[in-house]
């Protein structure tokens, strides 16, 4: 038998639907075999923070503390929703100093470890929707969304990520995101939009407090339309720590709630991430972190999602969280990692300042670009574009719909190259 035979002998058809080789990978590749050709590449490509010399950009408070664990953190399992303490620290760390405040408000929080931000956007998912039911995406989002919404069988409706048309806010397409709302609390028995913000990937766009406003106020005018049915916000905040704004959602809700009733039907929920904050990407640190004015339900609902977790991955490594929890609990340790972070995040600074100048007065018109560790260029032709730009050794991404521009892994001093080849690169292709 040949493959594809063996294929049809063993594999349901929803197994045979999955095929790919990483278009990110393949594209990585292709700069490392033009680096070691000699050639003078530059670096687009991967979703890792690097330093300017091109090697990892490790936290060194992380990386130590890391090894100064003891072995039964090492080696033992985590209770299945997480250490104790760590299921207190992820709120604080999704949250931030407002945390305290929201509390104030009567509102209450709960918190499940998982093996990353993917491990909270999963449960969410699992926990909240059942198959055949639609979560609500921005049009342009972290690919891997599609394929978490697909392995929970979920339909997928967009919201545009700009305006398409001129509307209130320069970032928020007001009327389609309560469109949307609306046609799924119509036609769902429940709702739930993943939002990734501040930092987007792949655009490093943040809403502002303004922005942010509208896009609450939508969901809090779709729970109180639908007072039947459950309506969820998981905010995915995987780079909120390379924001100049990292708790901005805090600081809206919690301002939003000093003189509006929270509606009971509606949950608003983090997807923590250690991978970035931390650059422990492949230790799978992360938690979901539930915000509501019920107590008994966001303890119900952790044990909605540990039960899942349970049965999805067992449950979450416990070596990372017991490293966040001797940083951050630990003054002059955690002052310490803020401070490395605070190095890493003005470099990110540096290299978007240098990148946004040099394509400002190009006409390319780039998506607003404002955090974290990307750029991104919408453009039909965007596998033509990348193809252009490897020919003058600008490595990136080609998306559908556009090209994703790693400015986390281009070190400084070939920014404004980057910028001239990708601004060569479109006019060519483009006319
Ligand atoms: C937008 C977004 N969300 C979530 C994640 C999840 O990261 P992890 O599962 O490593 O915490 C990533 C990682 O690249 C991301 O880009």
């Amino acid at each position: 038998m040949d493959v594809e035979q063996l294929e049809n002998t063993f594999l349901p058809k929803e197994s045979r639907a999955k095929s790919g080789r990483d278009n990110i990978f393949a594209w990585y590749a292709r700069y490392q075999q033009a680096k070691a050709l000699g050639e003078p590449a530059i670096n687009g490509t991967v979703g890792s923070l690097l330093e300017n010399d091109g090697s990892l950009a490790v936290n060194s408070v992380v990386s130590e503390t890391l090894r100064a664990q003891e072995d039964v953190d090492i080696s033992s399992y985590a209770p299945l929703a997480g250490l104790p303490e760590f299921i207190e620290l992820a709120p604080e760390l999704a949250i931030g100093p407002r945390l305290a405040g929201l509390h104030e408000l009567g509102l209450h929080t709960s918190a499940v470890a998982t093996p990353g931000g993917t491990g909270a956007l999963y449960l969410s998912a699992r926990t909240a929707l059942a198959v055949g039911d639609t979560i609500l995406l921005r049009s342009l989002h972290w690919s891997p969304y599609d394929r978490l919404a697909q392995e929970c069988g979920l339909k997928v409706a967009h919201w545009p990520i700009i305006p398409e048309e001129v509307t209130n806010h320069p970032k928020v397409d007001l009327p389609a995101l309560e469109e949307e709302l609306e046609s799924i609390a119509s036609d769902n028995p429940r709702v739930l939009a993943w939002l990734n913000d501040p930092a987007h990937n792949p655009t490093g766009l943040s809403l502002d407090q303004a922005g942010r406003e509208l896009v609450l106020d939508a969901f809090i005018g779709c729970a109180r339309a639908h007072p039947e049915k459950g309506v969820t916000l998981l905010l995915d905040t995987a780079y909120a720590v390379y924001a100049e704004e990292p708790y901005g959602w805090s600081e809206t809700i919690c301002s939003k709630f000093a003189w509006v009733e929270w509606p009971e039907n509606l949950l608003i929920c983090w997807a923590f991430s250690a991978s970035k904050s931390h650059t422990i990407y492949g230790m799978r640190c992360g938690a979901i972190v539930f915000l509501h004015p019920s107590e008994d339900y966001v303890n119900r609902v952790a044990e909605v999602c540990t039960v899942t977790g349970r049965g999805t991955w067992s449950l979450a490594p416990r070596l990372p969280q017991a490293t966040l929890l001797a940083i951050h609990r630990d003054e002059d340790k955690a002052a310490a990692w803020a401070a490395e972070r605070d190095r890493l995040l003005e470099m990110l600074h540096k290299r978007r300042r240098a990148f946004n100048e040099a394509v400002l007065s190009s006409g390319m018109p780039l998506l607003p670009s404002d955090d974290g560790y990307f750029a991104y260029l919408p453009c039909d032709l965007a596998q033509e574009v990348a193809e252009r730009a490897a020919e003058d050794f600008l490595y990136v991404i080609p998306m559908s719909g556009g090209v994703r521009v790693g400015l986390c892994s281009i070190p400084d001093d070939e920014v404004e190259r980057a910028a001239e080849v990708l601004i060569n690169a479109w006019r060519a292709v483009t006319g």
